[in-house]
């Protein structure tokens, strides 16, 4: 799951779309039926091929889907176990199809700690797409930011080591070239659903210019409608990347 090597399709859109979810709600959306978690997170995972489908009809050209933490692992051993359960028959199910339709899946976070058939299926399912251009797919699977910024850290702390970087060469965009999101453009929005409204360990580096979206709705109930909404909302903010209005650019003294 080293993700550092070259993956980015040189034939993507001109305007690249990167929009961030945490899919969040799935105990909730169980519970409210009288269902056990994992009945959530079995209608979380077709609230998430509906919301493919979504965004690849709504223009988004990149999505990163938070479907497990580093911090997941302190959940009921069951319910890790489904988790992991779901993500084997989604892979073996879909796989085929996501390649299919152009979609190039990578797969980012620790190895550590994976069952090891999880590790091999994740690096064939990108091995299998990675030439692929039409809509990239990047799922983040025993993932924490800190954790991805402190492994680049300690990358380029090596390369200096080594000589072969000097640590005054190490700009913002060598550092985010270390990352394990390197080589995917600025993400443009963040969602996260069931009406929380916290960041909980995701792409902290990235999310530097992100817009952030809450909605209130739970992740099972997630796809195309909830999906444009949040886009409605995104396209009525004035994005400034840290700069003024272009009309109040000349202030009077
Ligand atoms: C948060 O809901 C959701 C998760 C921790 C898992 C997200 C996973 C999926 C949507 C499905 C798995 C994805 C793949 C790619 C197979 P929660 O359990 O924290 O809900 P709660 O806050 O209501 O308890």
């Amino acid at each position: 799951m080293d993700a550092r090597e070259p993956t980015r399709p040189d034939d993507l859109p001109a305007t690249p779309f990167h929009v961030a979810i945490i899919m969040d709600g799935n105990g909730r959306w169980a519970k409210e039926r009288g269902q056990i978690r994992t009945i959530g997170h079995k209608a979380g995972v077709d609230a998430l091929k509906r919301t493919i489908t979504a965004a690849v009809d709504l223009g988004v050209t990149h999505m990163t889907v938070f479907a497990f933490s580093t911090e997941n692992w302190r959940r009921p051993e069951a319910e890790v176990s489904d988790l992991m359960g779901l993500l084997r028959a989604f892979i073996k199910a879909d796989l085929a199809r996501l390649r299919r339709e152009g979609v190039c899946v990578r797969i980012i976070g620790q190895e550590d700690g994976l069952p090891r058939d999880i590790v091999g299926m994740v690096a064939d399912a990108h091995e299998q797409t990675k030439h692929n251009s039409r809509f990239f797919l990047q799922v983040a699977l025993n993932y924490g930011a800190q954790a991805d910024i402190v492994e680049a850290a300690r990358r380029l702390a090596q390369s200096a080591r080594d000589g072969a970087i000097t640590p005054e060469s190490i700009t913002a965009d060598i550092f985010a070239n270390s990352l394990s999101t390197h080589g995917l453009p600025p993400l443009d929005l963040l969602i996260r659903t069931s009406g929380e409204h916290r960041l909980s360990n995701f792409l902290l580096w990235e999310a530097a210019y992100a817009e952030f979206v809450f909605q209130d709705i739970l992740w099972p109930d997630y796809g195309h409608d909830a999906l444009k909404q949040a886009l409605d909302i995104f396209a009525r903010r004035n994005r400034r990347f840290g700069a003024v209005d272009p009309g109040h650019a000349a202030q009077p003294a």
